[in-house]
């Protein structure tokens, strides 16, 4: 295959800088670093210098904070995006952003491929490769950690032999990080039953070691995404690294699940999510306040596959975008405030108000001003259990 210029996806780490250098070899081709910011707070003026050093041709850090909230964050709220009911997608998320940037550099530069720096056991690959495919169809796809075959160690005698800096203490997990959230993987951690140790959080407080008063948080929505916090109003990128630290420091966030990846392999993933775990909560007792309940199990199945969707790397199809529509139609109504509780560790909704709430006091009370007609119920009950009383009248038979 003769390739002469390559955009590399780079986060700085060991693998993709020995990437560089080897697609360089590998191909007598130029390598463009892109590194997208996604809000995982690194130093990107080290990150760029260490790429040219290593032997990048250019260097491009783009800032995709304020798209990856508006465009694919947001999105993911009003979709109740969590992973077999655990897991934000923080990861998941960012990737076809990432794939779509780096196919604007590709584009920009005038390459004949991309590459990124994911192995062939993991989801991103899925979303990296996917996103570029349906993005550009013709651009070739490059993965080399998944072909050069180097085990850990050939990798750092690779990198010392070429001078690739390589950080002191060998890494104990495996992180990425974005504004969304933070994954910890490998290590320790891949023995299902050893408890995450301390020292693989950042984000969050052990809840021992979290304030002894509890914090009541009131997040406002409009449109079913968060404007304001306490009261005041927020630009998004603000509100998310505000909750970040405000949950973090209650010891809200943590999460530790079983988890199956779409490559078919079973594994233990760890995360810290505190901004997430926090609105989602709230986001999602909000829609209980306004949505119906046909709409609510409805949109509970849309959530669902349009979780499944992103997770498994089809942010491009045209599913998604079709659930979107109907996403954002119910999401035009949840708009309100939900107080949330946050204390050691636990989370709790402790109110919640909507202008366009479907509760409905005088329906629901108990007391002598209700207008519910109890009589009517007489009725209702029989009607409502005729096919069962029916049928297990004949099952009782046989
Ligand atoms: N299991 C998660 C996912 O598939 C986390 C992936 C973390 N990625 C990484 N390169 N460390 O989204």
């Amino acid at each position: 295959m003769s390739i002469s210029r390559i955009a590399l996806a780079y986060s700085g780490g060991l693998d993709t800088s020995v990437a560089i250098k080897w697609l360089s070899e590998r191909y007598g081709s130029k390598v463009i670093t892109v590194t997208v910011d996604v809000g995982q707070g690194e130093d990107f003026k080290a990150i760029g210098e260490k790429a040219l050093r290593v032997g990048a041709e250019h260097h491009y850090t783009i800032d995709a904070k304020e798209e990856f909230v508006r465009g694919f964050i947001f999105p993911s709220i009003k979709a109740n995006g969590l992973y077999q009911g655990k897991y934000p997608i923080s990861t998941a998320l960012s990737r076809p952003l990432i794939a779509k940037k780096l196919i604007e550099v590709a584009h920009k530069e005038g390459c004949d491929a991309v590459a990124h720096g994911c192995t062939g056991k993991g989801n991103d690959q899925l979303r990296i490769e996917i996103s570029c495919r349906a993005l550009d169809p013709t651009m070739k796809i490059l993965a080399p950690t998944r072909e050069w075959g180097m085990s850990r160690d050939q990798e750092v005698e690779y990198a010392m032999k070429h001078g690739i800096p390589i950080s002191k203490a060998a890494k104990k997990y495996s992180i990425d990080q974005n504004l969304w959230g933070r994954s910890i993987e490998s290590g320790p951690l891949e023995n299902p039953w050893t408890a995450p140790e301390e020292d693989g959080w950042e984000w969050t407080k052990a809840p021992e070691l979290a304030p002894d008063t509890p914090r009541n948080v009131e997040l406002r929505f409009s449109n079913g995404v968060p404007v304001a916090i306490d009261g005041e109003e927020c630009q998004p990128l603000d509100l998310i690294r505000k909750l970040n630290k405000i949950a973090g420091e209650h010891g809200v966030g943590r999460i530790d699940h079983m988890e199956d990846r779409i490559v078919g392999i079973k594994s233990r993933e760890t995360y810290e999510c505190p901004a997430a775990v926090t609105v989602l909560e709230a986001h999602k007792d909000l829609e209980k306040l306004v949505l119906n309940r046909h709409e609510l199990s409805f949109k509970r199945m849309v959530d669902e596959q349009w979780t499944y969707l992103v997770y498994a790397g089809l942010w491009e199809d045209p599913l998604r975008e079709e659930l979107d529509a109907f996403i954002d139609k119910a999401n035009e109504r949840v708009e309100g405030r939900v107080r949330v509780r946050l204390y050691k560790g636990s989370l709790a909704i402790t109110g919640r108000e909507s202008p366009n709430s479907v509760y409905d006091f005088k329906t629901a009370t108990y007391d002598s001003s209700s207008t519910f007609d109890q009589t009517l119920s007489k009725g209702f009950v029989e009607l409502w259990g005729l096919p069962t009383v029916v049928s297990r009248k004949l099952v009782s038979r046989r």
